[in-house]
């Protein structure tokens, strides 16, 4: 049973007993109608619902129509959607209608599978956020760690797929192997909504071109010696975070914060457990781009591409030499 109430502050929708949806914002006192979309889901479909509200004397009225599937823009006057705009569609009707479509579903699969962690609101203060080492990221600061664009600039969709269907080890980022290729979509263009960041072309990069491993890496010795040469030059620009043997331990760890003020410690290379993952072009990506709102800058335009190639030889040799049982799964 759909039925609406109004109370000249809000329309408020029930459905069977459960309060769906409401508006919140007075109405009547604006010259013409008000008009705003939500949309829900109802056992397996989306619905959209609309809402005119019109000044009928002294009450408001207030018109329910509840529609499956895309809908029109209109004003999204949802308590949480003041700052999170609705994509601005642009393009043709298609696009515009298949954009709506995932940013709905997309909505809707983040309230389901990221709130817990990431909030209600993406701020990355859900419920477990408090109990969490390594915090959830807040997506209204528009930071992004794990890029194969350049140091400062927003990943591209690839980025946040790779994040969203491998996870983050070492953290309580799970992976979500089992969900379509069209639900991720959707959870990115939704992630998308949740910062102005996203309509700036300025910080929009084009992806940094990993050359080719060498051939030497498949060459034990010659690569050692390539190691070894990567050792002096940690020696000098990462040792001070991450320590002489690469533990997270330099002089300068232990007062680091990251871009959200929470303290951030640089990560053990000894342990091959990397959060942006451990093969040679991942270890490459990682130095060249380095990790958004943290201290780990990106070293692309500082090293040559055959001295990066050194480093990740380098911090291969360091996992290595880790026991098998030193890698315990953290919370
Ligand atoms: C159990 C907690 C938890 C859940 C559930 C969770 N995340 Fe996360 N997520 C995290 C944590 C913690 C981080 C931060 C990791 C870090 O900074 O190293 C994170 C980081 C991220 C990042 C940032 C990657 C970057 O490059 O900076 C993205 C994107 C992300 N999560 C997407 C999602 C999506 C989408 C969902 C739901 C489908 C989700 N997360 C569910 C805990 C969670
Ligand atoms: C100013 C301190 C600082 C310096 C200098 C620094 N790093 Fe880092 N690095 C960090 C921090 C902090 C992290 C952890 C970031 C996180 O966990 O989100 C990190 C993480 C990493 C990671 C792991 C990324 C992952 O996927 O988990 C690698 C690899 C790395 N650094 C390599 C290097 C190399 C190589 C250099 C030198 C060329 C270097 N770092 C210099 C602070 C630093």
């Amino acid at each position: 049973m759909v039925r609406h109430r109004n109370s000249g502050y809000y329309a408020r929708l029930f459905l069977n007993g459960k309060e769906l949806w409401r508006i919140r914002k007075k109405g009547c006192d604006r010259e013409g109608t008000g008009r705003w979309w939500r949309h829900t889901k109802v056992g397996q479909m989306f619905f959209s619902l609309h809402a005119r509200i019109f000044p009928t004397g002294l009450v408001c009225a207030a018109a329910l129509l509840l529609s499956p599937g895309a809908v029109l823009l209109s004003q999204d006057a949802g308590a949480d959607a003041k700052t999170a705009k609705t994509p601005k569609a642009t393009g043709s009707d298609g696009d515009k209608r298949r954009e709506l479509h995932l940013y709905m579903k997309g909505r809707f699969l983040f309230q389901k599978h990221c709130v817990d962690c990431h909030g209600k609101t993406g701020r990355g203060n859900g419920p477990f956020a408090a109990e969490l080492e390594t915090k959830p990221r807040n997506f209204r600061t528009g930071l992004f760690k794990f890029r194969s664009t350049p140091f400062g600039r927003l990943p591209v969709k690839e980025d946040l797929q790779r994040t969203i269907r491998t996870g983050i080890s070492g953290t309580a980022m799970p992976f979500f192997k089992e969900i379509s290729d069209e639900d991720v979509d959707a959870l990115i263009v939704y992630l998308q909504s949740l910062s102005r960041k996203w309509k700036d072309p300025a910080l929009a990069a084009e992806p940094l071109t990993i050359p080719p491993v060498p051939e030497w890496f498949d060459e034990e010795a010659v690569a050692a010696a390539h190691a070894a040469r990567g050792g002096t030059r940690f020696a000098q620009l990462c040792a001070l975070c991450h320590g002489a043997e690469g533990k997270g331990d330099g002089q300068g760890a232990g007062r680091l914060m990251d871009a959200w003020n929470e303290p951030i410690v640089p990560a053990d290379l000894s342990v091959p457990r990397y959060k942006s993952g451990e093969s040679p072009r991942d270890l490459y990506r990682t130095i060249a781009t380095g990790l958004n709102g943290t201290p780990m800058i990106g070293y692309a335009d500082l090293l040559q591409e055959n001295e990066i190639w050194e480093l990740v030889a380098f911090i291969r040799a360091l996992g290595q030499d880790a026991k098998p049982g030193a890698i315990e799964p953290q919370p």
